[in-house]
């Protein structure tokens, strides 16, 4: 044996059975759990020993094998789905897709970093509400939001269910999916049906590179715009680097700015880490799904559940619910019983006090279902790990709750 071959080994036995063990309901049911094993971590340190460890080769093929499972030809890979999301606004207003002032619509519920980005680009966050059956951005609200200054939507596809996307004619429609991996909407992907799209790979979601993100487009142009802002504005990763070079003969040219840009780049062990993922998710995501049914089935009469929407796959992350009754004795009963529970991701943003801070920010129509979320909502998690009998189990505390 090679010493990689005994080092290998050893981190296998260290850490047999990860992370594809079935977990025992009757140990608990909580919100993460570990994601990764030894490949992953062997797929990291073989960029430590390396050396090679700022972003490079590995980022590179996971950015063009998970572009690929979306269904586009382009994927930029960055350090968090927050940084996608803002990355995607920015790249948008760098190519005068969109202007500062331009107003973007976003679901009331959704994560903060969905909506903060919007307005950190300049543009005019505008909430609407949310579809009771989906928990997605309705398009009736979003119409009644809809006036002359409104450019974009960001369809959020919540926890794995894909928003409705057909009533945004004439729009820029970009897409949050840093919850939905692998979740089909009409045929297609989630990240694939827009102009862009963007995931998150952080460790309670459905394949991690510890943190990470990525935006996925099949626009030449953005990616270009995307690589730049993501890398100190740096024009080394843009296809147009040599046009760039000739026009600008004085400067050096690996050292020539062409954006006002960030540095939101990966590390080559966030790669590692996503090459691995993106082999398991298959599996998982079939677990997933199948979860989510069983469980909807489940609780169904006991709680509001949200089952899959017709013409869509849904990627099951996390499992909501609302319920008609007092939400905090529920919790409590819940986590006496070893399930983990949180609220619906941020629930009814324009209620968080950092809504004041959004410069812009609006909530012009009225916003019913989105209260309701942030008053009766809650979810538990859902998971590879887990089975049919998570699903009993929750069933069985849910249904000595009601009494
Ligand atoms: C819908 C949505 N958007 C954005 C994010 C932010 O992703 P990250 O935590 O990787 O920054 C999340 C995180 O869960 C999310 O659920």
């Amino acid at each position: 044996m090679t010493r990689r071959e005994q080092i290998a080994a050893l981190i296998h036995e260290e850490m047999a059975g990860l992370p594809n063990e079935l977990a025992d309901p009757a140990e608990g049911h909580p919100l993460v759990i570990v994601p990764y094993g030894a490949e992953e971590v062997l797929g990291a340190l073989d960029a430590l020993i390396s050396t090679r460890v700022t972003m490079g080769e590995k980022v590179r093929a996971f950015e063009a094998e998970w572009s690929a499972y979306c269904g586009r030809s382009q994927g930029v890979m960055v350090n968090s789905g927050s940084s996608a999301v803002l990355l995607m606004l920015a790249a948008m207003v760098e190519l005068g897709r969109l202007s500062p002032g331009d107003e973007v619509l976003c679901p009331a519920v959704t994560w903060s970093t969905s909506l903060f980005p919007i307005a950190q680009c300049g543009l005019v966050p505008v909430m609407v509400d949310v579809d009771p059956r989906t928990l997605c951005i309705d398009p009736a609200s979003a119409k009644a939001a809809t006036g002359p200054r409104t450019k974009a939507v960001l369809a959020v596809h919540l926890l794995g269910q894909p928003a409705d996307m057909r009533a945004f004619d004439g729009l820029l429609v970009l897409e949050d999916a840093c919850g939905a991996h692998g979740a089909v909407y009409e045929g297609r992907r989630v990240g694939g049906v827009g102009a862009a799209g963007a995931f998150s790979f952080f460790f309670s979601h459905h394949i991690t590179t510890i943190e990470g993100g990525m935006i996925v487009t099949d626009d030449g142009d953005l990616a270009d715009a995307l690589r730049s802002l993501r890398a100190h504005g740096w024009v080394r990763e843009r296809t147009d680097k040599r046009d760039w070079a000739e026009r600008c003969p004085q400067i050096d040219p690996r050292f020539l700015f062409v954006s006002a840009g960030y540095n939101l780049r990966p590390t080559e062990l966030a790669g590692a880490f996503g090459l691995v993922q993106a082999r398991r998710l298959p599996a998982w995501l079939a677990r997933r799904r199948q979860n989510h049914a069983d469980w909807c089935a489940a609780l169904d009469g006991l709680v509001d559940v949200f089952p899959e929407a017709p013409g869509t796959e849904h990627a099951g992350f996390a499992f909501p619910m609302i319920v008609n009754g007092d939400r905090a004795s529920l919790m409590a009963h819940l986590e006496a019983h070893k399930i983990e529970t949180r609220p619906i991701s941020g629930s009814n943003l324009a209620r968080q006090p950092a809504f004041e801070r959004v410069p812009g920010a609006r909530a012009p129509v009225a916003l019913p279902v989105a209260d309701r979320v942030h008053e009766q909502g809650l979810f538990v998690g859902n998971h590879h790990a887990f089975g049919p009998g998570h699903g009993a189990r929750l069933r069985d505390v849910v249904s000595a709750w009601r009494g």
